[in-house]
């Protein structure tokens, strides 16, 4: 049979996890057509869990046809179901492959880069002010709202923008999206019709890049550095509608832009007259140094700069937030409209008195502690584990890629980590030029504990260990 990874503290039952795991096993073929399975007491015994765990997990996979019982012969993986449920699979990862992280049981160490600690949003504080607001407002509030989204909050957003990040802009320059993602959807909707050009980082997001395409957008991939974009190589024949960038901490490979590259964009997007698009996810976690002001506030008429709540509070709200130039602000509330009237604004309004009271601003004090802790126990880690290991990008935000000169993180090699309880995702996936980035992993720490955190990169290591010993 094949490594089980068992968590004793997790929600899941046991039986659960163990009927979970032999049926991945069999979808993923790693139990194949046919095989023998342990007896209930060799497995009970072996993963160290009582002999009914094992009996009623079993008992479920013959129910639903996963395994067939030959009498005084023992438990067997049933022909066709693999091939029947492999079909099913392939067509939930292709149809959406950006959905994977809500089927990732609880056992694996997942290193999966953006997600926040949501076991410390402030659930007291946003709770009471939500009741707040609830007896406060008048009846009207509970109403269709204006599709930009409540003043009450685009307000204090324009002077925590232009505090925090520099963003100079007026609150009717605000538009309330149902996190980054509308935002960034509508801009393409907006600005691109089919064929049209953007020119994007590469590496970066599947997410966002899938937003584009599937748009109708062609994407002109711009290579990055240590530092971020190279203006260098943006489009000299072709006109993008628009350049897509993630200047104070890209994604994946963490640099910060430098002004002068800023400068670079401007002035490209000035001589042909498009604009840029500032992705500003997870600026406010910088943990040396200070933050670097945004592009926007260097040409608020080229450049249209996104946000969101997702990082520094929790995905669930869906707030997210454009800044627009004047000229693009009518078009844009239209389509925002048109695809959903508003985001919700009792969601606003509770977010916007809570900047307002300053629980913001100490939050993000309070999570900046909790993530740099984390970012040391990963670094400290991967560097005992392995001596050769570079690690990339600014120390910011919530996620690091690291560079083990000595290993090709092909699919063999991750699926080999997974067996581990580990999964880490190679920047390759990111990549729209193939072939670049073959020895490097992003790693995201800010949903992992410091003890989760110190398993996985031992496990890392011993699976790495195991692959390279598979090899000689
Ligand atoms: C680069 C980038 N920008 C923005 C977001 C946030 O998207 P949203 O605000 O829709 O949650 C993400 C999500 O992980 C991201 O990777």
């Amino acid at each position: 049979m094949f490594l089980f990874t068992l968590d004793r503290s997790s929600n899941e039952s046991l039986t659960k996890q163990v009927y979970e795991q032999i049926r991945d096993g069999i979808l993923t073929k790693k139990l194949r057509e046919g095989e023998k399975l342990f007896s209930t007491r060799e497995l009970a015994s072996s993963i160290g869990v009582s002999r009914n765990v094992v009996l009623e997990a079993y008992e479920q996979l013959i129910a639903e046809g996963y395994l067939d019982v030959r009498p005084r012969s023992g438990t067997y993986v049933a022909k066709g179901s693999s091939l029947q449920v492999i079909t099913d699979y392939a067509y939930v990862q292709s149809s959406f492959q950006e959905k994977n992280t809500e089927c990732i049981p609880n056992s694996y160490i997942d290193f999966r880069a953006g997600n926040p600690a949501i076991d410390h949003f402030p659930r007291g504080k946003w709770g009471s002010l939500a009741k707040e607001i609830c007896s406060d407002l008048p009846e009207h509030a509970f109403g269709y709202t204006d599709a930009e989204g409540a003043m009450e909050l685009r307000d204090v957003l324009a002077h925590y923008l232009l505090r925090v990040r520099g963003v100079k802009c007026h609150p009717s320059q605000i538009i309330i999206t149902s996190g980054a993602t509308q935002a960034l959807h509508l801009i393409t909707e907006l600005l691109c019709g089919k064929g049209n050009l953007i020119a994007v980082e590469d590496p970066v997001t599947d997410e966002m890049r899938a937003i584009f395409s599937y748009a109708g957008a062609k994407l002109y991939p711009v290579s990055i550095d240590e530092r971020g974009i190279i203006p260098e190589l943006l489009p000299l024949k072709e006109n993008p509608r628009f350049v897509f960038t993630i200047p104070s901490h890209q994604f994946p490979l963490g640099g910060t832009l430098p002004i002068q590259r800023r400068v670079q964009l401007i002035e490209y997007a000035r001589k042909k007259d498009c604009f840029i698009v500032e992705d500003d996810y997870d600026s406010e976690f910088t943990y040396e140094g200070v933050p670097v002001p945004s592009v926007q506030g260097l040409d608020p008429e080229r450049v249209i700069y996104v946000g969101t709540f997702s990082k520094i509070l929790a995905p669930a709200l869906r707030i997210g937030y454009v800044v627009l130039p004047y000229e693009l602000i009518k078009d844009f509330r239209k389509l925002k409209w048109f695809t959903d009237r508003h985001t919700s604004s009792l969601e606003q309004l509770v977010l916007a008195r809570f900047i307002e009271k300053g629980y913001l601003d100490r939050h993000v004090r309070r999570m900046k502690k909790i993530y740099r802790e984390r970012r040391k126990t990963l670094v400290s880690c991967l560097r005992k584990h392995f001596t050769d290991a570079k690690i990339l990008g600014q120390a910011a935000g919530m996620h690091l890629v690291v560079e083990l000169p000595k290993v090709s993180f092909t699919e063999e090699v991750i699926e080999r980590i997974k067996q581990y309880g580990v999964i880490v995702y190679p920047v390759e996936r990111y990549a729209l030029q193939e072939g670049l980035h073959q020895n490097k992993i992003v790693m995201g720490y800010g949903s992992l504990t410091v003890e989760s955190i110190k398993k996985g990169i031992e496990r890392l290591k011993m699976a790495l260990e195991e692959q390279s010993n598979s090899l000689q």
